[in-house]
């Protein structure tokens, strides 16, 4: 794009590159100018060496790349020789991609200039606290023993460890307090990009096959985000169902590739989705 130096915001997630079908879709994912961003929202892979690969590449591609984790980059899987968990095992990538030169939820904000002016990107953390639950299920333990009753319990349950935290949950309340306020904080008036792996509010759950699957997905504590930082635009994966919807008025895009056997079905070969400038 001519005249404001930015390139494009593009954006993608759930990459999941342990499938050789996927880690060939990222081998051909290219930027439209060598200025444009791309923002990664989470699952990229299983192991930190996958992770790793993954990142190097797109690191090499595009201007800037920007990360947020997804849960599947949180597990602490049999096959990774990478036995960090929970916090350590967070830090350990945010440190993987300090080397690499991407941005993460812990670095400052970056503005991207944009054609209408700049915009604030800001990759989010935040995980799930089982507050997304089918009508009639009152607490956290009543959504979880249904899950377990009816058998769809998200693989997060056995390899996403929260340590140090007592629980998930207890992590997601402390990324959300401190987020939050982070967010609070910046003090101009930059429309913004939120990028996070799980949606910021529940709608996008409504069409899950299995609705019980959402006490994974995201939290009730963000349900106005998307107006109060003054979202022009919020980016999530995690659901693995691409598409496009409006919340209040604020575009939320699902970025996601998904797995071979959900994208291969697809007229359209998976690739990353234009954020700005729109249209
Ligand atoms: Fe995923
Ligand atoms: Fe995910």
């Amino acid at each position: 794009m001519a005249g404001h130096g930015g390139g494009n915001l593009l954006a993608i997630s759930d990459l999941h590159v342990g499938h050789p079908a996927n880690r060939a879709v990222v081998t051909g994912l290219r930027p439209e100018s060598p200025d444009d961003w791309l923002l990664v929202a989470g699952d990229v892979g299983d192991t930190v060496a996958d992770i790793e690969w993954a990142l190097t590449l797109l690191r090499h591609r595009f201007g800037t790349v920007v990360w947020a984790p997804g849960n599947h980059e949180l597990w602490t899987p049999p096959s990774d020789p990478v036995r960090l968990r929970g916090v350590d095992r967070y830090q350990h990538l945010v440190e993987l991609c300090r080397r690499l030169g991407v941005l993460t939820p812990e670095d400052p904000y970056p503005v991207w200039q944009g054609p209408d002016g700049p915009v604030r990107v800001a990759p989010l953390f935040l995980l799930y606290d089982h507050s997304w639950r089918p009508e009639g299920l009152d607490t956290p333990e009543a959504a979880l023993a249904e899950a377990y009753r009816t058998g769809i319990v998200c693989t997060d349950e056995f390899l996403l460890h929260p340590d140090p935290y007592p629980s998930r949950s207890a992590w997601c309340a402390q990324r959300v307090a401190e987020t939050g306020r982070r967010l609070a904080e910046v003090d101009d008036d930059l429309p913004s990009v939120l990028v996070n792996h799980w949606p910021l509010v529940r709608e996008p759950t409504r069409i899950l096959r299995y609705p019980i699957f959402a006490q994974w997905c995201g939290t009730e504590a963000t349900a106005d985000w998307h107006r109060r930082f003054r979202a022009t635009a919020v980016v999530y994966g995690h659901l693995h169902i691409p598409r496009t919807t409006w919340h209040d008025g604020v575009r939320f895009e699902e970025v996601s590739v998904g797995y071979p056997r959900e994208w291969r079905p697809r007229p359209v070969p998976p690739a990353w989705r234009r954020i700005l400038p729109a249209g």
